[in-house]
């Protein structure tokens, strides 16, 4: 008996999954399932499923999913061959003998590379290939050159459910369906898992293939598909790009950690050879530990959007236990709906390196998140600021890490609320540059502020940005479906801000000189030079000799806060509305989440502000 997929199934159908995670996570019966905390991330109400007949568990919080043989591996922390060693006792089923197993697992993975190998070769003919003309328009259109495709290996799996299974039959079913590049369902004849797909291979620390990802042509679901485990792969072990990356972060001393493999292909393309990305899961406490073999302080970009912010979060805190003297984390929030992909097709790899020489340091992301997280106006709610910080801390295992990290965030609060209370202004909170001195933000907004700000800094906002788009007439045509569908209040203004678009978009290479020139001789100079001389407006894109992509970076924050804003406002007075109508627990819970998305819009249009002044 080997372990075939036939034994891992019979080995899967005869362990009771809640038995063997209830000796970890208490858990309780919630229907058909049970449900407890879960175990892979922290939470105090449960969102983690154990479903007996389908044999697996689920985090509806963090996405850890898995059977008992990854909870073995995951929870367990043991090597797959281990955890169904440990399984198959537990489950009275006979494992084969020693020496022969070790001897068939050698050849069996042997085996595996070997057809992972050609099955890359497959699909990289492929792609070379009549079949391969779509996908290669695709990656033309995505900028990427045919160089970095065969430095990557990548590939294209033809439309068909057999081609691919024609190709390697020499392997036999058993060990395709065992490698995931087939699938086999019930008594159906197996069929080819990837189909019409952009195939990227994935690398172990070897470089040997040991999986793949494979991206729809044009749109479709899932957008991306990437092999299952298998013997070779262990998703929350691995690292997209590690064997290429390690030698690189030893040059550049950095590793960057992206979310996509995309992403690590374009960087890589425009000279930042030292990226790495996880497999669509969250970082596991493996990942990071691989990333502190290459670098001290690894740098991790996320998404600005709300999604990324939280996946930053999860690393910040998965990695607290891991931290030890000099080791920690850096975190680069990339401006909101761009991924690093984006951003260097858009902008260059400038304006990526222009972030990750500014990243922010893993105490100040605790420190903003939790700041931002709930209101600080009663002594209660100030106390647990003070308390969830102090939680965090406790999770750190070198002790003295834990005692700086206890001391600094009592310092923060001391300044924070030893300070006496300050009339509105919209300096509050500055992630902190490396290097300069720590200044405590002031306290929240105050009522009287919220009124002030409704009233009135939507308008300066607007016309803030109508200034630098008028510095900075090339961006307008990448904002052209925001900017058009926003209707401005005032009239002479509104006025301004259709011809400003109108111009820009019948000649592209506009610059700022002839556009105002020609906003003169339309009978728009008046109004255009009192609001370029309104440079009290304190952003970088409002200001002469501003680095430019400092100043586009800025612009694209501020409109993005300038959409949100009105959106949020909307909704945060329906929520109140509707709270007013049925005092629901829901409803009530929508209010909260929307006054903090409010919130956190005004930070993050103080922090334009702020790093202008910083400057
Ligand atoms: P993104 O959706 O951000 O991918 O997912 P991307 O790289 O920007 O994709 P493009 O630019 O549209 O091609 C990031 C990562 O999440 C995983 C993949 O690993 C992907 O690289 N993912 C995403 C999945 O596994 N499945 C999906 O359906 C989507
Ligand atoms: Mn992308």
């Amino acid at each position: 008996m080997s372990l075939t997929p036939v034994f891992l199934d019979e080995l899967r159908a005869r362990t009771l999954l809640s038995a063997l995670v209830g000796k970890t996570v208490k858990l309780t019966k919630a229907g058909r399932e049970f449900k407890g905390c879960c175990p892979f991330h922290s939470e105090k109400t449960p969102s983690f499923y154990v479903n007996d007949d389908k044999s697996f568990y689920h985090c509806f919080g963090c996405s850890a999913h898995g059977d008992a043989i990854r909870w073995m591996t995951e929870q367990q922390g043991l090597p797959f061959i281990d955890a169904v060693k440990e399984l198959a006792q537990a489950a009275g089923m006979e494992m084969p003998a020693q020496d022969r197993q070790s001897v068939e697992r050698a050849e069996r993975a042997k085996g595996l590379h070997d057809l992972m190998a050609d099955a890359a070769q497959f699909f990289t003919d492929q792609l070379n290939g009549i079949a391969g003309a779509e996908a290669r328009s695709v990656l033309e259109k995505r900028g990427i050159k045919a160089d970095t495709a065969r430095t990557f290996g990548m590939g294209y799996s033809p439309d068909s459910r057999v081609k691919l299974r024609e190709e390697l039959k020499s392997y036999g079913d058993p060990a395709l369906i065992e490698s995931g590049m087939l699938i086999k369902v019930d008594d159906k004849e197996p069929y080819d898992r990837f189909r019409g797909r952009l195939m990227i291979p994935i690398r172990d620390a070897r470089g040997r293939v040991i999986a793949f990802g494979g991206r729809v042509i044009g749109q479709g679901e899932p957008k991306y598909l990437n092999s299952p485990d298998t013997p070779l792969f262990d998703k929350g072990r691995t690292l997209y790009n590690l064997d290429r990356a390690a030698p690189a972060s030893r040059k550049t001393g950095r590793v960057i950690v992206v979310e996509g493999y995309m992403d690590v292909i374009a960087l890589a393309q425009v000279g930042f050879g030292e990226a790495v990305a996880p497999l669509g899961t969250a970082l596991t406490e493996h990942q990071l530990e691989r990333l502190w073999r290459l670098s001290e302080v690894p740098i991790l970009c996320f998404d600005g959007d709300s999604a990324g912010q939280k996946a930053a979060i999860r690393a910040a805190l998965r990695a607290l236990p891991g931290l030890a003297p000099g080791r920690s984390l850096r975190f680069v929030t990339l401006p909101e709906g761009q991924d690093p992909d984006d951003l260097v097709r858009a902008r260059g790899p400038a304006a990526f390196e222009a972030l990750l020489e500014k990243p922010e340091s893993l105490v100040d992301r605790l420190w903003a998140h939790e700041y931002a997280a709930e209101p600080l106006d009663t002594p209660e709610q100030r106390a647990g600021l003070k308390r969830r910080l102090m939680t965090h801390a406790e999770t750190i295992a070198d002790p003295d890490v834990r005692h700086e990290y206890q001391a600094e965030f009592r310092r923060r609060i001391d300044d924070l609320f030893a300070r006496p209370q300050r009339d509105f202004t919209p300096r509050q909170f500055t992630p902190r540059k490396p290097g300069t001195k720590w200044v405590p933000p002031l306290p929240p907004a105050t009522s009287q502020a919220k009124a002030v700000r409704a009233a009135g800094i939507d308008r300066l906002l607007a016309k803030a940005v109508l200034a630098g788009l008028i510095r900075h007439p090339a961006e307008i045509a990448r904002h052209m479906e925001v900017l058009g569908s926003l209707k401005l209040a005032d009239g002479a203004l509104g006025r301004l801000f259709e011809a400003v678009v109108d111009l820009a978009l019948e000649d592209r290479a506009l610059d700022s000189r002839r556009l105002i020139t020609i906003l003169g001789s339309s009978g728009l100079g008046q109004i255009t030079t009192d609001l370029l001389r309104a440079d009290a407006t304190p952003y970088s894109f409002t200001q002469d000799g501003a680095e430019p992509e400092r100043a586009s970076a800025d612009l694209d924050e501020a409109i993005a806060i300038m959409v949100a804003r009105p959106e949020v406002d909307a909704a945060l007075a329906q929520a109140t509305s509707e709270l007013e109508i049925s005092a629901s627990d829901e409803a009530f819970q929508r209010q909260m989440e929307l006054l903090r998305e409010q919130r956190a819009l005004e930070l993050r249009l103080a922090n334009l502000i702020q790093a202008n002044n910083d400057a």
